[in-house]
């Protein structure tokens, strides 16, 4: 690390996005402090992109703390924090498992508040920093078949704008992502993937990684990604019940297991 460098903390950096970012991000002369619960994967990227690591299961609050302190004395000041790690629900609220709706909610919205509470003094120490909290099109419309991913997503969605407001004023700025399908490990969006008159909506993790910096670098509060996406908020803000309606009509099979990788999360 140079004495230039900037410290940015990305969460879920052993695969999918947050690896992406992580590459997407050293390249712009960014020092990155990559965290997730696979050592392996983690030690991957971090060889590939001159990042350090920690192992950190973000859904425990008190391995965040733990986690979070050992980067700030290394590391007073954090210029960036990306809250990326996340998990599908593999189900419905009828067929998930009721760990999974807990893992689920646990992960994908407690753990950015967790984090974003714990590394909140060395994002103060480094004003102007940035937050960029990883949402998704799901967190803006209806989704059946991964109500509990959904939900999960609703929160961190509310979570991420109410944060906007309240950092506003102590020099931080709050990005909101939200991507529709891209293929990773988790999300591997087979059943997108393999329709060919779809498989153009999938994006890559890179692609979404080069969008999300440059969003950063300009400054913005909020995407979508793809933009088109944006309808699936908008029109659910405005008809919420028009779209359950169109929704439940398309998906008659909602209630039936599906596969632990179909997509829509
Ligand atoms: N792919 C999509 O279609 C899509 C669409 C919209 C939004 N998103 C969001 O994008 C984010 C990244 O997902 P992805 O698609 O890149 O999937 P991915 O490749 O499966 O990556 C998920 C990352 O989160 C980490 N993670 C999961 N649980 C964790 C925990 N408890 N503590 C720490 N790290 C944890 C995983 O690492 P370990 O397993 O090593 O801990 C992994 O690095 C998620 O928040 C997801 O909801 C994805």
């Amino acid at each position: 690390m140079t004495s230039e460098q900037r410290v940015a903390v990305v969460t879920g950096a052993s695969s999918g996005i947050g690896a992406a970012l992580a590459h997407e991000l050293s390249r712009r002369g960014w020092h990155c402090v990559l965290l997730a619960r696979r050592a392996d994967r983690l030690k991957q990227v971090a060889a590939k992109t001159g990042s350090e690591i920690e192992i950190c299961d973000v859904s425990d609050a008190d391995a965040v703390k733990e986690t979070a302190a050992r980067v700030l004395e290394r590391h007073p000041k954090i210029g960036l924090l990306v809250n990326n790690a996340g998990i599908p629900s593999h189900g419905s609220f009828l067929s998930a498992s009721p760990e999974r709706i807990e893992q689920v909610i646990r992960t994908n919205y407690l753990g950015s508040v967790w984090v974003l509470r714990a590394f909140l003094p060395g994002l103060e120490k480094a004003t102007p920093s940035s937050v960029v909290n990883i949402v998704s099109v799901a967190g803006t419309t209806v989704v059946p078949d991964a109500g509990p991913y959904s939900a999960s997503k609703h929160a961190q969605l509310a979570f991420s704008r109410a944060l906007r407001a309240e950092l506003k004023p102590r020099g931080i700025s709050v990005l909101t992502v939200n991507p529709g399908p891209v293929t990773t490990e988790g999300f591997p969006q087979t059943r997108l993937i393999n329709k060919r008159s779809m498989r153009w909506a999938v994006l890559s993790p890179e692609r979404i990684a080069a969008k999300i910096v440059k969003a950063i670098e300009r400054g913005k509060s909020e995407i979508v990604l793809p933009r088109w996406m944006r309808i699936a908020g908008i029109s659910t803000g405005l008809f919420p019940a028009t779209v359950t309606r169109v929704v439940a009509k398309g998906d008659p099979g909602r209630d039936v297991e599906r596969p632990k990788d179909a997509g829509g999360e």
